[in-house]
């Protein structure tokens, strides 16, 4: 390795010629990269052993301001399809966003022309991982994504490259930087959902329309990439079960808490005899498990492997630079001539998805509901879940919270040690059925890491 530029330009790797970028998308990304191309440039040529040219950008608007940077120096396409094809671009560099439209129209038509793709686009992969991959196979061009799952956390490549051979289990992980904001600050600060989301608009960490992160479809577009590298499977978004935070109320949090727990928004995929669980819900994980301990927007992913055991990275799942780094670092791969395949096996290797229904999921639950506060409740309760062969872990009967009123109810929490899910929609069914529960009872999953 050259440990100057001068001696990296005289080197034989030099000698192939800068890697020509185009850069598709010039917004918080976007500029992220180009912050980091100027800051880092010199760093980066030793590095890769050759100089990495930004030659060309497209955008909607060419009058914005780019984060100070002179975008009128690269040639600017208006069309990302244009620049995709173009001669003067050999690494197309996708941060457009969106699972359809120009991010994906641009990704095939780099690929077809023989580019190399690098993108954080996580919804693109979530849908249409599988038939992108093998596009860049036919081609024999590479599809990079480390941004697109848990922004500046190197999960992709520690999956497809440093864990080859292990065998995966289980990968798990906070995905969702917006939600773990919230719920984190409704745990410090005992703020309701809705004041604390609010907030989280206003200091630009949740979007003004915030249904994709906390309705879980994002953290769900990272599990659907996850599953493929875990376990070599086609990306089968739609077969993810999801479920957001919007219905966690403050009395749920403080509930898990004076059980030791904290509740967080978690992304599983794991293994199962019946296939492959996936899933996006609210969690009860263990107070002093590694998971609970990662608060605000930070991120992490872990996964057990059969020969690594138990791995945890944390850091930044958002933001220009954390996901810049991750961007940079797939276009320094491609630099350095490193072509591994987008999933970690090839595209044509694949498996077919095999969803394991949720209804057979098996896990721990808190459940939450207000009974009426009058003599056999709790024995209906208890009779309930023991004849759906149901084992209670805890029990928790709090003082009524309207006594006055013509039906008062006390809040009434319980956990269950590991059953069947399709138990428990059942017994949940059969008391908001009956007359012993105002409303109907809800329930939060467990985790025991
Ligand atoms: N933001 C993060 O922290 C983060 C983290 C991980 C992954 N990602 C992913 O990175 C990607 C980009 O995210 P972002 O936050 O940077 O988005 P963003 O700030 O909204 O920027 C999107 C950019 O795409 C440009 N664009 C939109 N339509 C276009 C078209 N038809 N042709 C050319 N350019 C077009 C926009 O142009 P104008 O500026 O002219 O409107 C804008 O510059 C997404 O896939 C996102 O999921 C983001």
């Amino acid at each position: 390795m050259p440990d100057s530029v001068n001696e990296a330009e005289s080197s034989e790797a030099f000698k192939t010629g800068p890697l020509k970028l185009g850069i598709a998308g010039l917004g918080t990304v976007g500029v992220g990269v180009l912050d980091m191309l100027t800051k880092n440039g010199d760093l980066l040529t030793r590095q890769a052993g050759r100089a990495i040219e930004v030659t060309a950008v497209s955008a909607r608007s060419r009058k914005s301001d780019r984060g100070g940077h002179d975008v009128s120096v690269y040639e600017w396409f208006d069309d990302p399809v244009e620049m995709a094809k173009s001669d003067n671009v050999d690494t197309f560099v996708e941060l457009i966003g969106g699972e359809d439209g120009p991010a994906k129209a641009a990704v095939e038509a780099a690929l077809k022309a023989g580019k190399h793709v690098v993108t954080a686009n996580k919804a693109l992969l979530a849908h249409h991982g599988a038939s992108l991959a093998k596009l860049a196979e036919e081609n024999n061009v590479c599809l990079n994504f480390e941004a697109a799952v848990a922004g500046g956390i190197p999960i992709v490549k520690t999956m497809r490259e440093s864990l080859a051979g292990n065998g995966i289990k289980k990968v798990f992980g906070i995905v969702n930087g917006t939600c773990n904001y919230i719920l984190t600050k409704m745990e410090n600060e005992g703020r309701d959902f809705r004041d604390v989301l609010e907030e989280a608009q206003e200091l630009g960490y949740a979007e003004a329309d915030p249904s994709f992160d906390i309705g879980g479809i994002d953290a769900a577009h990272k599990v659907a990439c996850l599953t493929s590298l875990a376990f070599g499977t086609q990306t089968n978004f739609d077969s993810i079960f999801i479920e957001g935070i919007e219905h966690i109320t403050l009395d749920d949090i403080k509930n898990a808490s004076t059980l030791g727990y904290k509740i967080k928004l978690l992304g599983v995929s794991v293994e199962t005899p019946d296939g492959i669980e996936q899933r996006v819900h609210p969690t009860l994980v263990p107070k002093n498990s590694p998971i609970a301990s990662v608060d605000g927007v930070f991120n992490a992913v872990g996964l057990t492997g059969v020969f690594v055991d138990e791995l945890l990275l944390t850091g930044r799942g958002a933001g220009a630079h954390p996901t810049a780094s991750s961007v940079v670092g797939d276009i320094a791969d491609i630099a350095r001539g490193k072509h591994v395949p987008v999933f970690g096996i090839p595209a044509s290797h694949l498996k077919e998805y095999k969803r394991a229904p949720m209804r057979a999921h098996e896990g721990g639950y808190y459940v939450a509901m207000d009974l009426y506060d009058k003599p056999g409740s709790v024995a209906f309760i208890a009779k309930a879940f023991c004849e759906a062969g149901i084992s209670i872990e805890s029990i928790e009967q709090k003082a009524p919270v309207n006594k006055g009123v013509e039906k008062p109810t006390a809040p009434f929490i319980l956990t269950t040690h590991d059953t069947m899910e399709n138990s428990m929609r059942a017994v949940l069914k059969e008391i908001a059925n009956a007359d012993y529960c105002a409303g109907d009872p809800r329930m939060i999953r467990m985790e025991r890491y």
